[in-house]
């Protein structure tokens, strides 16, 4: 069956092609990446120009690193939505290739909304759900593109290639799709009656599937939608990732409109169901604390690590730069680890170093004095000698504007402030001998790894122009600047072998 659909779709490629690549010969062309923008970053990725959010299909294919993003080339708000694509050798540098997927289909017209990947007979196979709005209705389907290359994506002529939700359409996407033994699985998030569902589906072949049934539901206390789900093994258990929309804030506990976080337990994969786990906000515990932080996607590196990238942004905040024709970021690329106490630890992948061009300060400051952050683009390693006392770091600009970082050594929490309505962001952290924050500062972003990575906060931040960065608290910190480098952008050389490619394979 299988065979037989791919041969029947090559055919029909040929066919399709004018039309197909007028986005693959516009993203040759065009030299709209908007890079001297204000609050432009230089190691983060962003789209080249217009609206990103989610990361999607985050994979290893044919010796390089592939993010697909939810994308919106035309201006700097969401709009019909396509898979912009970004690759890299390192997981450090980052190249825009053209966008995977453009929303023109019946199924997909008014978007081409999250998924994931996987790779199958050496197919590069992303799912995706595709939106159509309809007399004041909402139509999701779920559907499938390949490509042999990596860089040029087919829609399967047969999609959507699954049409109904259980519950209606409505609400019904961000396919997570992986292979155990010789079944391949789909986890699909949907809503019904106010309540979050998650469902489990089954294929054989990858374009026929089964509804399987519910894995679990949101019982009141979990929201009413489950978004971007992502599911993997770690040192033999299970870890389920959620977005969830609806839960209600509680303390400092899900401060945001929105919440990622994670349960961990062990899937029968007989049953089709986590066993003795349920999901409510005692087991549900955010990855992030930062203020903007969503729809994680992980993958496994060839080396066994598992890396996750996330959308550093949330709904309904105030992207400042949308002015400018571009909105938001991702996250640095991050690996997880999973302790004995079984939460997960996030920490920077280690290729990172890589970015570090030069040293901008290495020495102790006491409680008071300051300097100036010498790049808008820097990582900060600060380090106390003890844990008996209140540290605090603060970065400040343009007079009145800061972001604080505080350690609270009686009350045993990690806090960040970054100003204005509800800035507080806190979470409990009792390091062991002395505190370790490194800090990454992009531009308009920042993110604060805590010790080996048990709490992180990822926010938007707005400086108009260099940081100046003042010790606080009662005890002396040792600081190691570095500025770093711009490490993504457009690539012209491979602008020019991808143009080669495309006349000599397409047409
Ligand atoms: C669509 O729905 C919205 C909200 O329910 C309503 O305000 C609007 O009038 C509807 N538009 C049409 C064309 O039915
Ligand atoms: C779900 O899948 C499991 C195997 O993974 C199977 O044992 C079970 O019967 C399936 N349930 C349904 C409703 O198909
Ligand atoms: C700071 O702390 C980290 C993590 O504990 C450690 O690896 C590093 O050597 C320390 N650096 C300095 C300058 O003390």
């Amino acid at each position: 069956m299988e065979v037989f659909v791919l041969a029947v779709w090559l055919c029909v490629v040929t066919a399709e092609l004018a039309q197909d690549l007028a986005h693959i010969e516009d993203f040759i062309q065009q030299k709209r990446y908007l890079l001297k923008k204000k609050y432009r970053p230089m190691y983060h990725i962003s789209a080249p120009v217009g609206w990103l959010n989610d990361p999607n299909g985050f994979i290893f294919f044919k010796r390089q690193y592939h993010i697909f993003y939810q994308y919106h080339p035309y201006n700097g708000a969401w709009g019909p939505i396509h898979w912009g694509h970004v690759i890299s050798d390192n997981l450090v540098d980052w190249a825009f290739y053209p966008p995977a997927l453009v929303p023109k289909d019946h199924y997909d017209k008014h978007g081409c909304l999250s998924g994931s990947a996987v790779i199958h007979n050496s197919y590069l196979t992303l799912f995706y759900t595709g939106h159509v709005l309809s007399n004041n209705k909402t139509f999701q389907t779920q559907n499938v593109a390949i490509s042999a290359d990596g860089i040029i994506f087919q829609k399967y002529l047969y999609n959507p290639i699954i049409r109904d939700g259980p519950f209606g359409n409505a609400d019904f996407r961000n396919p997570k799709v992986w292979r155990f033994r010789n079944s391949w699985y789909m986890l699909i998030g949907t809503s019904r009656l106010q309540e979050a569902y998650l469902l489990l589906y089954t294929s054989a072949d990858l374009f026929n599937w089964k509804l399987n049934g519910t894995i679990a539901k949101s019982y009141g206390d979990m929201g009413y939608m489950w978004e971007s789900p992502d599911f993997f093994e770690i040192d033999g258990f299970t870890v389920l990732i959620l977005s969830v929309q609806g839960i209600q804030g509680d303390g400092h506990r899900f401060r945001n409109l929105y919440q990622t976080g994670y349960v961990i337990g062990n899937f029968n994969y007989q049953s089709g169901q986590f066993e003795d786990l349920e999901i409510s906000t005692a087991t549900f515990n955010e990855l992030d604390y930062g203020h903007d932080f969503y729809a994680a996607k992980t993958m496994q590196s060839v080396d066994g690590r598992r890396l996750l990238v996330a959308w550093l942004g949330m709904w309904e905040s105030e992207f400042e730069e949308s002015n400018d024709g571009w909105a938001s970021m991702l996250t640095l690329v991050r690996e997880l680890k999973l302790t004995f106490q079984g939460k997960l630890l996030m920490t920077p992948v280690r290729e990172i170093v890589e970015l570090r061009a030069e040293v901008l300060e290495d020495a102790w400051y006491s409680p008071g004095e300051a300097f100036y952050a010498g790049s808008r683009a820097f990582e900060m390693l600060v380090n106390s000698s003890t844990v008996m006392y209140d540290a605090a770091i603060i970065l400040e600009w343009s007079g009145e504007r800061q972001y604080t970082i505080a350690f609270s050594s009686e009350r045993g929490y990690v806090s960040v402030d970054r100003g204005g309505v509800d800035g507080v962001r806190r979470a409990d952290w009792l390091p062991v001998t002395h505190i370790h924050w490194r800090i990454f500062v992009d531009y308009s972003s920042i993110e604060v790894f805590c010790g080996t990575g048990e709490v992180v906060f990822s926010s938007r931040i707005y400086p108009r122009k260099s940081m100046r960065i003042r010790i606080a608290g009662d005890t002396q910190l040792h600081v190691t600047q570095y500025r770093l480098r711009r490490s993504v952008g457009y690539d012209n050389k491979l602008r020019k072998q991808l143009k080669n490619h495309v006349i000599n394979r397409y047409h």
